[in-house]
């Protein structure tokens, strides 16, 4: 590795500061007055376009050059970044001048390069994408490598998905970093040398963006403005999804759908697993064990079930299978250099893997779903095995396999963690144009930065153990910290044996994760809902419903994270930068910002310390109020999950459905809880298509203050019908008179101590309810 050395010469236009060193060039551009781009360019190398960043023009930013003596200052009115003159390294400050961490210097040799910073004592790291461990991972070493690891132990952190972005925060101002790269990247996070960050990218150039914060939020903002954000899911994607390595044949599927029903655990997807395939060549179906899908499909969502399929992309090697001979008809998979197929082993046996790197094959696979979403009816895609998965020592493909456009071909270690990505790009992208009024739904288990834009991701074979219970909510609360908000884990565990008291612990959860699916491999006990008696059954149906009950506060959430990258499920730390106690807190966690989950992770236990941050926290059970800071001992019997919500929120609720779009009564409940003065704009839509970028979405403002709540008319093109609308209303007191714009109306005190008005009239109509409360 060489140290960029001394400045040789530099320039400065165009807002870009060009600096030349012996043997590379160093490019510094501001895109935002808090973000920068740092580039490193040894010379003769070239660059690939960025699967991650977004293609768009950034407004102009006014940047201030101070050519120093020592040193270079570029400057914005956010951040100051300091180019020492020799040797050249950089030093970043802050809109009120103080320094992020510490003096950052570059380096660059063969195939490699690396980004070295100092990392004080009090400097704590967050992101990563999805890591074991929890969440600050000061003192670790990790690899970005996307890889099929099922052993998820806190020693093998080379998981499926690889995003080199990171946030660092001293004290509660934060800066990121986002390092570019789709090759292997690895970081030590002041591990070998407990005062230093060290990034090595296997990659012939550096592309790194600095975010100067100064807010934890800041930072994600941007990121996620650059790499982009997740598009509002279809309303089904956040039902409740039924998985299995594998139902089959057709009447194991319609069985498992029938008892969903008949046993009234809602739910909104049946999802196939390899099995369905003819000998696991993608796009086919196995007709013996499904011998019309298309009536199968049909007759499930007559009940009201969407079905989703597995597409994994290596694609079998066999000359009568059409999807062999179009590939290699049209140049679409991966070779050797020599121009030999890269053929090697996975599910159908010897495979050849398509190049998503190229549009044409991206454009070729998206149009293979053609028969699947039109025809038959299939409603989301899960793609999986796309790290890619190959059954072989090194767990990939070979590192000199070539990839890329014609006329820019690279050997596959320089895109390797673009697979998933670009996967999920071609899948998604597909769906769009084959159904251009429908929200796509896709699931991936690989992806790179900006995987956010196509998928859900869930976090691969995790297995039925309570120590993977536990890590469920670090490993997804980092993936939120890195711009990802649709996560989950396979509720019950994928591997081994679930039993009813850990899987009941995990439905608990499961309930409250952006992504709600239960999933279990094969040969493993079966782990549906009612597999474990009537007991963990009846608490499985509890979660899941009360999850039906909260979808439109967690579709609002869903929207607001759609709007600012910001996650869905969030760490304490987000809300609370400022409290030292959050650096770490990760066995608990919020939804928005007003609902702590709190889940159980010990076989027997009965009661769990919980901590609650500033302000009044109310029971979500019983109506009992807690005054943050605080721990406290919540009970936590087998059937309850403790639950707070934060005094001033308003919870907007529905009824329960079976799924998502049966036809029910239209209630909203907003379940107000007073205490502090509080806001919602509940967003709505239709839960499907895309007339809400045309207008067709509904805002409805409510507004707390005190004891009297203001509910506005909804604004927007959409029109939401409610049958009903009832306002239940926590009071830190005995409410003992409710008015409707200042008329009495009728209410009673329910066993949770709300009280509860029920509106059957004027139910969109703007109006003031105030209630009188006592003690
Ligand atoms: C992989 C997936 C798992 C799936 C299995 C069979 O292990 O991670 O979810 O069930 O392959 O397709």
């Amino acid at each position: 590795m060489l140290p960029v050395g001394s400045l040789l010469d530099y320039d400065f236009a165009a807002g870009t500061l060009t600096l030349r060193t012996a043997g590379a060039q160093l490019s510094l551009r501001f895109l935002a007055p808090d973000l920068l781009r740092i580039t490193l360019l040894p010379e003769g190398r070239q660059m690939r376009p960025s699967v991650a960043v977004l293609p768009r023009q950034w407004d102009d930013v006014q940047v201030r050059l101070d050519e120093g003596e020592e040193a270079l200052r570029l400057a914005t009115p956010a951040m100051t970044v300091e180019v020492g003159r020799d040797p050249v390294r950089l030093r970043f400050y802050d809109r009120d001048g103080r320094l992020l961490a510490g003096e950052a210097s570059l380096a660059w040799g063969e195939g490699a390069v690396a980004w070295e910073q100092a990392a004080p004592p009090e400097v704590r790291y967050y992101g990563f994408g999805q890591k074991p461990g929890f969440l600050d991972r000061r003192g670790r070493a990790m690899t970005h490598w996307a890889t099929d690891e099922s052993l998820h132990t806190p020693d093998h952190d080379v998981l499926y998905q690889a995003i080199p972005f990171h946030i660092a925060m001293q004290g509660s101002r934060a800066h990121g970093l986002f390092v570019d790269s789709t090759a292997r990247v690895r970081y030590d996070v002041a591990k070998e040398r407990a005062d230093r960050l060290r990034i090595l990218a296997d990659d012939d150039y550096l592309d790194a963006y600095l975010f100067a914060g100064p807010a934890i939020k800041d930072v994600l903002v941007r990121y996620t403005e650059l790499t982009g954000r997740m598009e509002l899911p279809p309303l089904w994607a956040l039902g409740y999804h039924q998985c299995r390595y594998t139902y089959f044949p057709e009447a194991r599927v319609r069985e498992v759908a029938a008892e969903l029903r008949r046993r009234e655990i809602p739910c909104d997807a049946v999802w196939l697993d390899i099995d369905y395939m003819d000998g696991y060549r993608v796009f086919t179906w196995d007709r013996e064990r499904f011998p019309d899908p298309k009536q199968m499909v049909a007759d499930l969502r007559e009940q009201g079930f969407r079905t989703v399929t597995i597409v994994d992309p290596g694609v079998k090697v066999d000359a009568r299978y059409p999807v062999f001979r179009e590939g290699v008809a049209g140049n679409h998979f991966i070779c050797h250099a020599d121009g030999e197929l890269c053929i090697d082993n996975v599910w159908p046996g010897r495979s050849a893997f398509p190049d998503f790197t190229r549009a044409a094959t991206r454009r070729w696979w998206g149009d293979l779903h053609r028969e699947f979403v039109n025809d038959l009816g299939i409603a989301g895609i899960w793609n999986d095995m796309n790290e890619p998965a190959v059954f072989n020592e090194r767990k990939t493909l070979p590192p000199t396999a070539v990839q890329g456009e014609d006329g820019a071909r690279v050997g596959h270690d320089r895109v390797h963690n673009a697979y998933g990505l670009l996967m999920a790009q071609a899948t998604h992208e597909g769906l769009r144009r084959l159904q251009p009024d429908r929200r796509p739904f896709l699931l991936t288990r690989s992806g790179y930065a900006g995987i956010q834009r196509y998928a859900a991701v869930w976090m691969g074979d995790n297995h039925s153990w309570w120590e993977h219970l536990l890590t469920t909510v670090p490993i997804l609360l980092g993936m939120g910290l890195s711009g990802v908000p649709f996560v989950g884990t396979d509720i019950g565990g994928f591997q081994g044996d679930c039993d009813g008291e850990l899987f009941a612990r995990w439905v608990q959860l499961g309930a409250f994760l952006p992504f709600c699916r239960n999933h279990a491999a094969m040969g493993t006990v079966d782990q549906e809902p009612w597999a474990f008696g009537p007991e963990v059954e009846e608490i499985a149906r509890r979660y899941i419903q009360l999850r039906y009950r909260l979808l439109p506060f967690l579709y609002n959430e869903f929207y607001k994270s759609s709007q600012t990258g910001l996650p869905v499920m969030r760490p304490l730390l987000l809300e609370y930068p400022d409290d030292p106690e959050t650096a770490n807190l990760s066995d608990q966690f919020l939804l928005g910002e007003d609902l702590l989950v709190c889940p159980v992770y010990q076989p027997g236990a009965t009661a769990r310390m919980v901590y609650l941050p500033a302000g009044e926290w109310v029971d979500f059970w019983t109506g009992a109020r807690h005054r943050g800071p605080a721990r406290i001992v919540a009970e936590a019997p087998l059937e309850r999950m403790p639950l707070y919500v934060r005094a001033g929120a308003i919870l907007p609720m529905g009824p329960v459905r079976q799924w998502t779009d049966q036809p029910a009564p239209a209630e909203l409940t907003l379940q107000v809880y007073a205490g502090a003065d509080g806001a919602l704009d509940l967003y709505e839509d239709e839960g499907e298509g895309y007339a809400y970028r045309d207008g067709g979405y509904a805002i409805t403002p409510v507004r707390l203050s005190g004891t009297r709540l203001r509910i506005g008319a909804p604004e927007g093109g959409y029109r939401p019908t409610r049958d009903r609308l009832v306002v239940r209303f926590f009071a830190p007191g005995r409410v003992v008179v409710a008015e409707r714009d200042g008329r009495p109306v009728t209410f009673r005190t329910a066993a949770d101590g709300a009280a509860e008005v029920v509106l059957t009239e004027g139910t969109t109509d703007a109006c003031e309810l105030s209630f009188r409360v006592e003690g």
